[in-house]
């Protein structure tokens, strides 16, 4: 079965001992992921070395950062890079957040590149792509998503594509409570799975977790995880509480 993910985004958020708790709540909770199911959880790098000590014995739990720089090393003060993630051991990374795209004015081609500074370093990226509201009113939301991954990712081999993570975020739907609906989720995961097939064919494409964000929640997880092609989901604020978290993952196929 592909891999099925519950994947916290902390965001800018909690200080070091309030994420320190929040780990030991949740896997005070005891969970047993099945072989095909992880969880990860980006925090802000000051926090990843305490993070990967902590979940160090859980099997299936993994620590990932939410962003690196595209290049390898110089002069380019308060950035990190991938090779920097590695040396400390990190094997997971966020990378395109609709927040880093508005924010620091990441491009497609830029994020092509962090791609590549991640692989070359074995750090899987979780790669975010979404659609503004403007775009999903206007309909032309598949054409645009499309792109995100045409212009960052296929440039990829078969063979490296499919050890990748794809996260599907509506911007309409980070931080507003406004859910996209299940049917408005797996009809994006399916046409992106189907952009995937045509360029690396089915097997490929079937290999790829595409997680959803945007307002996943205790509430709404198990619904929304339930679609064919909805492989998880990437959270924010419903991951900064424990007991919501851990109702996430154990949504999880
Ligand atoms: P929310 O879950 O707070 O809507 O954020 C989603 C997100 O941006 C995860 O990366």
């Amino acid at each position: 079965m592909r891999k099925q993910i519950a994947a916290a985004n902390w965001k800018m958020n909690l200080s070091y001992q309030e994420g320190e708790k929040l780990l030991d709540d949740i896997l005070e909770a005891g969970i047993q992921l099945a072989p095909h199911q992880y969880t990860l959880f980006a925090v802000p790098f000051p926090y990843l070395i305490m993070s990967k000590s902590e979940v160090a014995n859980e099997a299936n739990f993994y620590v990932a950062a939410q962003n690196c720089h595209h290049k390898k090393s110089g002069a380019y003060t308060g950035e990190v890079s991938a090779e920097m993630l590695q040396s400390i051991g990190i094997t997971y990374c966020v990378l395109g957040h609709s927040e880093r795209r508005e924010y620091n004015g990441e491009t497609n081609a830029m994020l092509a590149e962090k791609v590549n500074s991640c692989l070359a370093n074995g750090i899987t990226p979780v790669f975010c792509c979404g659609e503004p509201l403007d775009i999903r009113e206007a309909g032309t939301q598949n054409t645009f998503v499309a792109e995100q991954l045409r212009e960052s990712l296929f440039h990829l081999s078969a063979e490296v594509i499919q050890t990748l993570i794809i996260a599907y975020e509506p911007i309409w739907a980070i931080g507003t409570g406004k859910t996209a609906s299940t049917a408005q989720a797996q009809e994006m995961h399916h046409y992106l799975r189907a952009v995937i097939a045509e360029k690396y064919g089915t097997a490929v494409a079937d290999e790829i977790p595409i997680l959803y964000g945007g307002s996943v929640k205790a509430a709404n997880a198990p619904e929304l995880f339930a679609s064919p092609d909805v492989d998880g989901g990437l959270v924010g604020g419903a991951s900064l509480s424990a007991p919501e978290f851990i109702a996430i993952i154990r949504a999880l196929k």
